[in-house]
């Protein structure tokens, strides 16, 4: 049996038995598998890079890879599939910056509230090596290293039935965070109660009134149906929080340099598909949202949110006095791009 055939089976066994199944079924098809998990549906700007990225490496690796991407949590949750990618049970997957915080402290950073003054500054640090490679390269001893990022948007909270215009709203709220303990402490200093769970789980709490709204970017409301249910969006605006394509280090370093070459120009058009397609997805979702799910999107002054948020920066970097030069960096990038409320 080959490496990667087992590792195919020891997959199997995590994901169920049809998996193992086909992991065990005989097969002529040498090459190697790298298996692609993310949490997205098919729609998704993740799903049609990862696409673009598997056409991409079997266009000039055909021979040698074969690139199966699973969507919709289909290999676990977001934390279940980067545990899996540190085994090298899986060689990649997507994770939102939130998780990664638990597996590295330095990807706190990322997390946050109103950490960037605007979509560009956002870009534009997240662009910069010098601002990205301590953090992406943080858990290389954890078995796994970053090696892109994909645009998530602005993250804002929506409800089933109450509108937030000031943090006062938010009171006595149960709102679903990621499970990030930054996330938590945001939602507790603003007033709402935390509720931590899976991405995956959100749809049915909504619908079941375990929570009463939760906060993510606008395709939330349509990919994954959280506007069925809840009809005030409210632009807040409290975090950018990117999502990271990671890769078990083995699976990278292994492969001979000439292929490894190939997989970065592979994972760089991650990045620009995604964020290509990220800019007509949103437009769309919104569109959607408001014509056809009936939610009403709600503009309040950000400023006592930020005000509440704010000193989490302080104390953060009290803690990681290492991640001062970095979050420095980020503050010239503000200075570059203010918002446009400045
Ligand atoms: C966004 C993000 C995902 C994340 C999700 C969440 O959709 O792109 O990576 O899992 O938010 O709130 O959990």
């Amino acid at each position: 049996m080959t490496k990667r055939k087992k590792k195919r089976l020891l997959l199997g066994m995590f994901i169920g038995a049809s998996a193992l199944i086909s992991g065990c079924g005989a097969s002529s098809d040498t090459r190697d598998i790298v298996y692609i998990g993310h949490n997205q549906a098919a729609d998704h700007p993740t799903n049609i890079a990862l696409l673009a990225f598997e056409e991409f490496i079997e266009s000039r690796l055909g021979d040698k890879y074969n690139v199966e991407v699973y969507p919709s949590e289909l290999l676990g949750s977001q934390t279940d599939m980067v545990q899996l990618t540190q085994t090298g049970a899986i060689d990649i997957c997507v994770a939102s910056n939130s998780i990664l915080e638990t597996f590295s402290e330095n990807y706190t950073l990322f997390n946050m509230p109103y950490l960037f003054a605007s979509a560009e500054a956002y870009h534009g640090a997240m662009d910069d090596k010098n601002v990205t490679d301590p953090i992406f390269e943080s858990t290389r001893d954890a078995g796994f290293q970053a090696v892109a990022w994909l645009d998530a948007g602005t993250r804002n909270f929506y409800t089933v039935s109450t509108p937030i215009h000031s943090p006062a709203d938010l009171k006595g709220l149960k709102i679903r965070v990621q499970q990030s303990p930054t996330n938590v402490q945001m939602m507790n200093l603003l007033g709402g109660s935390a509720t931590p769970m899976g991405f995956g789980d959100v749809y049915t709490a909504l619908q079941s009134k375990v929570i009463d709204g939760a906060e993510n970017n606008e395709m939330a409301l349509t990919s994954n149906g959280h506007g069925d249910v809840c009809k005030f969006y409210s632009y807040d605006m409290h975090q950018m929080i990117p999502d990271i394509l990671v890769a078990n280090n083995k699976f990278l370093e292994e492969m001979p340099e000439e292929e490894r070459a190939v997989f970065e120009e592979g994972f760089a058009l991650v990045n620009q598909v995604e964020r290509e397609e990220w800019v007509k997805a949103v437009e769309q979702a919104r569109e959607r949202a408001e014509k056809e799910q009936k939610v009403q999107f709600l503009y309040p002054d950000t400023k006592p949110f930020q005000d509440i948020c704010m000193p989490m920066h302080e104390a953060f970097l009290k803690s990681y006095p290492d991640i001062q030069p970095i979050y420095d960096q980020i503050q010239q990038y503000n200075a570059r791009y203010p918002s446009a409320a400045e």
